[in-house]
């Protein structure tokens, strides 16, 4: 089985080449990047363990020779923000970027039942536009969404509490940003109820998750971004859709109506096998989760009408594709809540 890495050549990209390297799950990986050369290298180095590792082909080269025997297409291809940008001019030039990269896959054909993964921020808006534009059903198109801070939730709550971090399982859903929302009234260490975990309490919960919130940004400042729990985040997503485990991880879909959700990209518990997202899974949630999650949903829906609009205008240097069979419906009488702080959160 064959995973393509589109913008494999940085952090992210040749983090989750590594990861999935090491996973001995996939026979071929490829590097596609702008930067040929990096591309080249990201491959050979790869490829020079592969004796110690595992028999996998690794290559480089263009997005039209590698595509199309792709099972698996993980995008993460991305622009860093300059100095004195806005958040919402990054979104933009994101955006175009994505929409471009869109336009060469789709060109250059899928494979029948291949699956495209998103990763580049802002994801659950780039999922979106993919379900629109990419030409595949809305279950071949996987954000990461909150699958990696949920692995940072899980990590950081082990650390304190000083248990093994695999027996703990908190989820968080809705937008990868700031409105991510906690799931505490489901979570659990060693299947026992996490709140009554000896050691645990109120301020526990706060404090570990701002750190969830804001690790994108201490990645940044500590080491310029994250790479190796995103590298495996990554890699979890793309092995249960190979090996059709069909886990169920927090993954960024376009929603169906479970939640009362619906026309949006966001996370919540998503079957993932070899038929891409297979379900969407709905759990009682508390009363102010739910809430959150609504919350969640109205962010990410006034960023995309925002981006949406711009589109439109033709503001964008983005070429126009063809859209695929339109989503969206009215927004159901919603009340749109002004969104002034986004930040992506990487
Ligand atoms: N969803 C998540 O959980 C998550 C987590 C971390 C980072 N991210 C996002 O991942 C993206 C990449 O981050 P990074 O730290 O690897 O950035 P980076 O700058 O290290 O790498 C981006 C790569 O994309 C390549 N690229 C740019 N335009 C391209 C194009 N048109 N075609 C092919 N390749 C192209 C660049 O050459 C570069 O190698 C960002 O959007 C970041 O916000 C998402």
């Amino acid at each position: 089985m064959k995973v393509s890495v589109v913008g494999g050549g940085g952090l992210v990209g040749s983090m989750a080449a590594y990861a999935l390297h090491l996973g001995r799950v996939a026979s071929d990986i490829a590097i596609v990047d702008a930067n040929e050369q990096v591309a080249q290298g990201v491959a050979l180095d790869i490829l020079q363990g592969t004796s110690l590792v595992a028999d996998q082909r690794v290559v480089s080269g263009p997005i039209q020779e590698q595509i199309p025997d792709s099972d698996v297409v993980v995008v993460t291809a991305g622009l860093r923000r300059k100095p004195e940008e806005s958040r919402l001019d990054l979104i933009n030039r994101n955006t175009d970027l994505f929409l471009d990269l869109l336009a060469k896959l789709r060109q250059a054909g899928w494979k029948p039942g291949a699956t495209l993964v998103v990763v580049s921020n802002p994801v659950d808006i780039l999922t979106h536009l993919a379900v629109e534009r990419s030409g595949l059903d809305w279950r071949h198109v996987i954000g990461l969404g909150t699958q990696l801070d949920t692995a940072r939730l899980n990590s950081h709550l082990a650390r304190r509490l000083k248990v093994p971090a695999t027996q703990v399982r908190a989820l968080l859903l809705g937008e990868h940003g700031d409105s991510m929302v906690p799931i505490w009234s489901s979570a659990t260490v060693a299947g026992m109820p996490l709140a009554q975990w000896p050691g645990y309490n109120a301020q526990m919960e706060k404090e570990v998750f701002e750190e969830t919130k804001t690790a994108g940004a201490t990645m940044i400042k500590l080491k310029g971004g994250s790479g190796f729990a995103v590298g495996v985040s990554i890699r979890e997503v793309v092995e249960s859709i190979l090996l059709d485990s069909r886990k169920v991880l927090p993954v960024s879909t376009l929603q169906q109506g479970l939640y009362g959700l619906h026309d949006i990209c966001l996370s919540v518990p998503t079957v993932l096998g070899a038929g891409g997202a297979m379900a969407q899974v709905e759990v009682s949630l508390a009363p102010r989760e739910q809430v959150a999650l609504h919350n969640s949903a109205r962010v990410l829906k006034e960023t995309l009408d925002m981006v949406r609009t711009r589109l439109a205008s033709g503001r964008s240097s983005a070429p126009s594709a063809t859209p695929a069979a339109p989503v969206t419906r009215p927004a159901e009488g919603q009340r749109v809540i002004p969104r002034s702080t986004w930040q992506p959160s990487r």
